[in-house]
Parts: C-alpha cells; structure tokens; sequence
C-alpha cells in the first residue's frame, strides 16, 4: 500500500489577521491552503484575550487540515484527493476509490489486486455476531442494528488492536470497509424473514453486496452488471465528502482514542438524521406523500410557507450552492438503472424531475441558492433496484464508512491531533445559595 503523505502543521502565509479586543490588539497567523478558503488560527485566543469564539453550526469553522476530500460549494466541485467526483464515478471502480482515499494515489494494477483481495477476504463476519442480530425485532429500522453491529465488531477486535500501530490501523480499516455491506446485506435479510447469504469471494464489491441483499439458498442468483456498476459509482459518489456531520462525529470520538469499530458506530448514528444521511429516505416519503405531479405547487407553497416546518428534502446543503455534483451523475445514473429495468416511466422519477424544474426556477429556492443534493435522486435508484426504503441510509453508510476511516487515519497520524473539547457560552443560571427540601 502506497505510504500516505505525512500530516504536518499548515505553512502560515506572511498574512495575519488582527483582531482589538477593548484597548487590546491581537495579531493570529493567516494559514492558506492548496485551494478553498485560508483559516485565522485562533488556537490562541483564549489565552491571549480571555474570549472563546462563537460559532453554533460550525458555519464558519475548520475544525482540522486534511488533504483527503476538497469542495467547493460555489461552483459544485468535489475532488477525493484531486481527483474530479465525475472522473472517478465514470473511470474507477469503488474499491479504487477507497484505496485512493485511504492512500492518497490511485493504486497500480498489482496494488489494486492486492488491496481488492485483502478486502475480499475479510467480508466475512464472526459467526457469533448472528446472535446480535436475533436479539433485535424484526421491524427494527436497519440503522438501528447498523448501529450496533458495526460498534460491536469492537467486541471482537479490541483486545487485539493497538490504533497507535500503523498495520494495525490498516488491518482495522480493511475490517471495517470488507464487513459493512456483510452487516448491511444481513439487516435486511434479517428485517425479511430470509436466511443471511454468505459473501462470495469471486465477486466484486458491489455485485457481492446485491448477492448478499437478493440471493437465497434455493438457486443460484445472477446479478445484472448493469445494476452492479450503477451500485458501484453510487458507493463511490457517496464515499467521502470533507468535514460533513457524520465524519466529524467520528473524528471526535476517535480523538478520545476509542476503538475505530465504535467510532463507526458513532458516524452511523449521525448519519441517520434526515437532515443528514436519513434524507434519501425521506425524499422518497416525500413524493409518495406529494402523489401526483399535479399536486406539487401545492408542496411547493406549503414548503415556502415557514410555518408548515416541511423542507423540501434532497434540496439544499451547508456548503453547496450550486448543483451538488453527486447528484448530477445521479439524474443520469437513474436515468440508466430505470431503462434497464424497463422502469423509465416510474411516477417518482417523473415527480422528481418536474419538483427539481419547478424548484430551480422559484425564487424561493434560486435566492436560498437551494439545489438537489446527492440523497434526491438516489433513492429513486435504490426502489427501482428493489431495496427498501429503510435500506437507503444503510447503503449511504456502507460507502462512507470508506471516508469515515480514511478521515479516522488521518487523524491518529496528524501529530496536531488532541482529544476535541469546545467549550460554551455559559447562559444558565448565576450562582444561588442552595434551598433544603423542606423549604422548597
Ligand atoms: C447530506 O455536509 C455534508 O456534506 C452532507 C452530505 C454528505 O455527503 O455528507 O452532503 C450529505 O447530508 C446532504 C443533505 C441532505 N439533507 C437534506 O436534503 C434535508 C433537506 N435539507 C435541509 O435540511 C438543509 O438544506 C441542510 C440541513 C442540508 C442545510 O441546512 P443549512 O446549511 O443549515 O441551511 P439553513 O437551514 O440555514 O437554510 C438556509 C435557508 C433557510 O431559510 P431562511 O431562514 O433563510 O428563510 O434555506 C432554507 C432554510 O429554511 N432551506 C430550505 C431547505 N434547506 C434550507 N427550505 C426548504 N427546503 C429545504 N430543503
């Protein structure tokens, strides 16, 4: 595997900003980056003005340097370690793609082979975690044993595992990426009533993944290529995408030093929220309840009025302001997955690109510069594939825990790195004398 490009501090530019704070004037170093936005290091704030700063959102705040995903949200641009999104959806295959993330450079062909075969060889999962998955109810929502099964692969690696030991943060990543879709493809097996399917080592990574979610033990099962390349830049385009809800949830918890597996653990449950990776879940309930493309100015207007609370879901993003470029391979790759499936006239695609029409061109949206996001069209991609609804966000994890844990490596090998501890703004109560029971 190609040795990573070591983390150092940011070379400060010759550039300061300055900040009066009362009678004082307080200078901070101005940091630029390869491209983006360059950062005021503020780290010594507190200590030279007694003022922490306040920033509820993180909106305009790096909480770290990395040199693994770049975005720019102006002008709907995503590169994993340079390379344009739409380059790699179209040239690579997932697996190229995570060792890209995870190293830094593109593998050669022996390499390639190598890193496809280690992974190949730990999807399996120990026969011991089937018992997990009968504890839980049948209905329960996939996420909801996603959670749990990924923090529990700790139960069976902890004791073995030393983070601060190079092979043995390689050998926790290999784990983590070969065995979430084994868990995943088990989830719903188990929410199904079907026995699990094993992983077959002579498949790929996405054909394994729909062998596992739609064999059974009866016959044997052909997965359609088409399907499986649509699955495959679907996992790539969802990989990584820089300091976003989840990897920054599982950024904080590894900063404690916690076991990877639960630090995985951690980023699922984050994603899991419809404002983050649950919205493709939710797109979905969207046009089923919106139901005919007739009744969309009446969404329309129930979402522009505030009071209503209902967002128009797989629109809108923190950063991008401009078409999110996920989405647009997308809108193409729905496009494919629906004509080869003989599905082109699916009512929710047609909704969806009359809600995307109408949208772009509403004030509304165009001045909040709200665009589709990488959850609109996927979901629709995922239901003409036959995957449930609940599965969505599932399959949203299974890609990016490829990020989570290259963001996770890089993180332990940063020599910057401490255990992450914001502090507040205190607005609670001023001190008071304390009141015995009895007078209360
Ligand atoms: C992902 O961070 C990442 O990179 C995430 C992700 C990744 O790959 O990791 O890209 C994956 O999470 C994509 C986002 C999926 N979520 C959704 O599609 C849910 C719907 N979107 C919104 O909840 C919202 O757009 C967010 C949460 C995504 C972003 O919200 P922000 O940046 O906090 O923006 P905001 O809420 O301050 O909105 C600004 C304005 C507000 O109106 P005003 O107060 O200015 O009048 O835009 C409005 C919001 O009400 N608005 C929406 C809207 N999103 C924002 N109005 C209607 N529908 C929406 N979807």
């Amino acid at each position: 595997m190609a040795a990573v490009e070591k983390m150092q501090s940011p070379s400060p530019s010759k550039r300061t900003a300055t900040l009066s704070v009362g009678d004082k004037n307080v200078s901070f170093p101005i940091y630029d980056g390869v491209e983006g936005p360059s950062v005021i290091d503020i780290s010594k704030l507190y200590g030279e003005t007694g003022f922490f700063t306040y920033d509820p959102g993180f909106m305009s705040t790096a909480s770290c340097d990395s040199k693994i995903t770049f975005i720019d949200g102006d002008k709907g641009i995503l590169r994993y370690r340079g390379y344009d999104i739409d380059a790699l959806a179209e040239k690579c295959d997932f697996l190229e793609v995570a060792y890209l993330l995870l190293n830094g450079e593109l593998p050669n062909k022996k390499d390639k082979q190598s890193f496809d075969r280690t992974v190949t060889l730990h999807t399996m999962i120990h026969e011991q975690l089937h018992f997990l998955f009968r504890g839980f109810p049948r209905a329960s929502h996939p996420m909801a044993i996603m959670v749990g099964a990924a923090a529990s692969l700790s139960a069976f690696y902890h004791d073995s595992l030393d983070i601060n030991v190079a092979g043995e943060r390689e050998l926790a990543a290999y784990r983590l990426i070969a065995k979430m879709p084994t868990l995943a493809a088990m989830a719903y097996k188990y929410s199904v009533g079907m026995p699990f399917i094993y992983p077959q080592n002579d498949m790929s990574f996405a054909e394994n993944f729909l062998h596992m979610m739609f064999a059974t033990p009866c016959e044997k099962y052909k997965v359609n290529p088409v399907l499986a390349k649509a699955m495959d830049k679907i996992l790539i385009l969802h990989a990584d995408h820089e300091q976003n809800a989840s990897t920054s949830t599982v950024r904080m918890a590894g900063s404690s030093g916690a076991n990877p597996f639960a630090c995985i653990g951690a980023g699922i449950a984050s994603l899991w929220g419809p404002a983050h990776g649950g919205a493709n879940e939710a797109v979905i309930n969207m046009l089923k309840e919106i139901g005919d493309v007739s009744k969309i100015p009446d969404f329309i207007k129930k979402v522009k009025d505030k009071q209503s609370g209902i967002k128009l879901m797989g629109f809108g993003h923190r950063v991008y302001k401009n078409y999110d470029p996920r989405a647009t391979v997308l809108r193409k790759t729905c496009q494919e997955v629906l004509a080869e499936l003989g599905k082109i006239d699916e009512p929710l695609l047609k909704m969806a690109v009359e809600l995307e029409r109408i949208a772009l061109s509403d004030e509304y949206f165009v001045e909040r510069k709200l665009y589709p996001n990488v959850d609109f069209y996927s979901g629709i991609i995922y239901r003409a594939m036959g995957i449930p609804s609940k599965m969505f966000t599932v399959l949203f994890a299974v890609a990016r825990t490829v990020g989570w844990v290259a963001q996770w490596k890089e993180m332990m090998e940063d020599p910057k790195t401490k255990i992450g501890r914001p502090r507040q703004l205190f607005t609670g109560s001023a001190p008071r004398a304390f009141v015995p029971l009895e007078k209360r």
